[in-house]
């Protein structure tokens, strides 16, 4: 029996730079669903689909191809065979992500390729609906969450770094528009699993939180 830690949460609660070192510490395998939902974003923006378009997505969706593979300890996502990392992080890409991701076709390809994956690996694999509905059965789960504010200011920083002008407000508008969709679609919405451990990172540093998650693992054992 594989072992899973499932970690969820809106965007920019830290949820990714987290699992990825709980992973790294544990020797488990870091999977990013939300880049598998970008993926497929991705193919649809290609083919010239609008997010309103439902039909269409979920008559596209059979058509791509996605899987991920783990290559020098990072995640790359393919797409149709082809390697899409440099192309998922964009601000386009998440938002037709958050439209995509409601489609239950969407949904029910991805979740179906995530149980695979975290049926034959110890995995620590992060999203919305992973403690909800992927996993269930996981062995620990978490509810990794910041306050709105907290979130955009990371975001700004993050973009800032890379030498672009962001606006706070509109970054902060858009993680409030963002947490909206995710948490009242109708098909396994964002929310905290009954037996998922909150965790409020917005005022913990990074490694505070990882040593707070690793007690909580080991709590549960
Ligand atoms: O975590 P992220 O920003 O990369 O995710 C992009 C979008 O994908 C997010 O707005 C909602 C969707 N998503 C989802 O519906 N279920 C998941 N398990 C992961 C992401």
């Amino acid at each position: 029996m594989s072992y899973n830690i499932a970690i969820d949460g809106p965007a920019g609660a830290g949820k990714s730079t987290i699992a990825k070192k709980i992973a790294k510490k544990k020797g488990m395998i870091y999977v990013d669903t939300g880049s598998m939902y970008r993926a497929m974003a991705l193919y649809l923006i290609r083919r010239g689909i609008k997010p309103e378009e439902a039909e269409q997505i979920g008559e596209e969706c059979e058509h791509a191809d996605i899987t991920i593979r783990h290559e020098s300890g990072e995640q790359v996502v393919y797409l149709n065979g082809e390697n899409v990392n440099p192309y998922l992080r964009t601000e386009e890409v998440g938002n037709m992500a958050s439209r995509s991701s409601v489609n239950p076709k969407v949904r029910q390809k991805m979740v179906c390729i995530q149980k695979k994956l975290a049926a034959t690996a110890d995995v620590v694999m992060d999203g919305r609906d992973i403690g909800t509905c992927v996993l269930p059965d996981a062995d620990v789960k978490i509810y990794l969450t910041a306050s709105s504010t907290v979130r955009a200011k990371r975001r700004f920083e993050e973009l800032t770094a890379k030498g672009e002008t962001p606006d706070f407000d509109s970054i902060k508008a858009d993680i409030i528009e963002r947490d909206e969709r995710d948490m009242k679609r109708e098909i396994s919405p964002l929310r905290q699993a009954d037996d998922a451990v909150l965790v409020d990172t917005s005022e913990l540093s990074i490694e505070e939180v990882v040593e707070k998650i690793l007690e909580i693992t080991e709590e549960k054992r």
